[in-house]
């Protein structure tokens, strides 16, 4: 068997697993507080930028990665007939990287990349109207819509283990918001001050959310596995195809404001906090190790990480949020936990992203 690429000994594949579980869960904790009202007095900062930084930021991570993992081999006669000294290499290099990445099949990314904005986006709206705990929980239904949009665009088999596992999920998530929706109502008895949280909002986000996340998912597994081109020019051309939807919200919501490049970028990063920022870069982590998993690791392996990281924001929400524990909660949480190790016990004709899918 081939050998595995590892980092300090310790196999890619576990290393990107364990990030990404972490990882989970810094993100969520870090999104709900950074748009809790009480951490941003005068309103809060735009998502909208805050998607736009996050996509650039990666797109560049992942231009520097392609350049240093550009495989010359087997073409050192190609670049000594057109190329001679360091410059000469060098541009050699970047001439082959950009034909890499402008590559006639380079518009397939454009699909997953317009999902995955809308998807990023609408995680800050979830995160602005859910709590933590809830929020990962609700997440969770994506590996629901994953394993429709396999069965529906690969034509996936699911096992009846895995389709009863996939109701219990639904029936776990549902029992989660019921319980949020019965604590917000206690809550806004409570208080006179009226709350711009609205839960369902939040429900229909993270619902949507799943769908994206489910499409995008299995489509970039299927452009990825099906050529040899690195996953970092397909980290690049994802990023690239990103700036477009990224940027349109942003050029809507300030179309009117003719203010000097200055203003514009004070308007733009208007409340941007260190948390703000700390989320912005716990995203971009996330966009690089997700890339890593769908290449080292498999599905399965990564429900089981998603899975870890409930219980991660779980203890974390209690511990730093006050985050009230209620058994319905527990109950949820629970059959969602369930749920997913149900789903993931490896049984004939299981489902993970397909390992030789077919494009069109
Ligand atoms: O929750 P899910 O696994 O669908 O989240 C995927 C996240 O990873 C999204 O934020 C997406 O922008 C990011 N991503 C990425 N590069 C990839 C694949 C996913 O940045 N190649």
């Amino acid at each position: 068997t081939p050998k595995q690429p590892s980092l300090w000994g310790i196999p890619l594949k576990y290393l990107s697993l364990l990030t990404l579980a972490i990882q989970n869960s810094a993100l969520t904790l870090l999104m709900t507080y950074s748009r809790m009202p009480a951490t941003v007095s005068s309103g809060t900062y735009s998502a909208a930028t805050a998607v736009l930084v996050s996509e650039l930021l990666k797109g560049s991570i992942s231009l520097v990665f392609a350049f240093l993992r550009q495989d010359t081999s087997g073409h050192s006669n190609e670049m000594s007939q057109t190329s001679s000294g360091i410059t000469g290499r060098l541009r050699y290099r970047i001439r082959r990287l950009g034909g890499e990445m402008f590559s006639t099949d380079c518009w397939k990314l454009s699909i997953p990349a317009i999902l995955y904005v809308v998807q990023n986006n609408l995680q800050y709206v979830a995160a602005s109207n859910l709590p933590a705990a809830t929020f990962q929980v609700t997440y969770q239904m994506k590996i629901l819509t994953t394993a429709i949009f396999s069965v529906a665009l690969l034509r996936k088999r699911l096992s009846s283990t895995q389709w009863f596992s996939l109701v219990c999920l639904a029936l776990g998530v549902g029992i989660v918001q019921i319980q949020a929706g019965m604590q917000h109502k206690a809550i806004t008895a409570l208080s006179t001050a009226t709350s711009s949280v609205v839960p369902l909002k939040g429900f229909a986000a993270v619902t949507a959310a799943c769908f994206t996340s489910g499409l995008a998912g299995v489509y970039f597994e299927m452009v990825l596995k099906n050529s040899k081109t690195d996953l970092w020019v397909r980290n690049v051309q994802l990023s690239f195809f990103s700036i477009i939807p990224a940027i349109t919200p942003i050029v809507v919501a300030h179309r009117t404001d003719v203010t000097s490049g200055e203003g514009l970028i004070a308007t733009l990063f208007h409340n941007f906090t260190p948390t703000a920022w700390a989320t912005i870069l716990v995203q971009v982590l996330g966009g690089l190790i997700t890339a890593l998993v769908i290449k080292y690791s498999d599905n399965i392996l990564k429900g089981f990480a998603t899975s870890l990281s409930i219980v991660i924001s779980f203890v974390a929400s209690v511990a730093l949020f006050h985050f009230h524990v209620s058994p319905v909660f527990m109950l949820g949480s629970s059959v969602v936990l369930v749920a997913t190790y149900l789903y993931n016990t490896p049984s004939s004709g299981s489902l993970s992203r397909p390992s030789t899918p077919r494009v069109q």
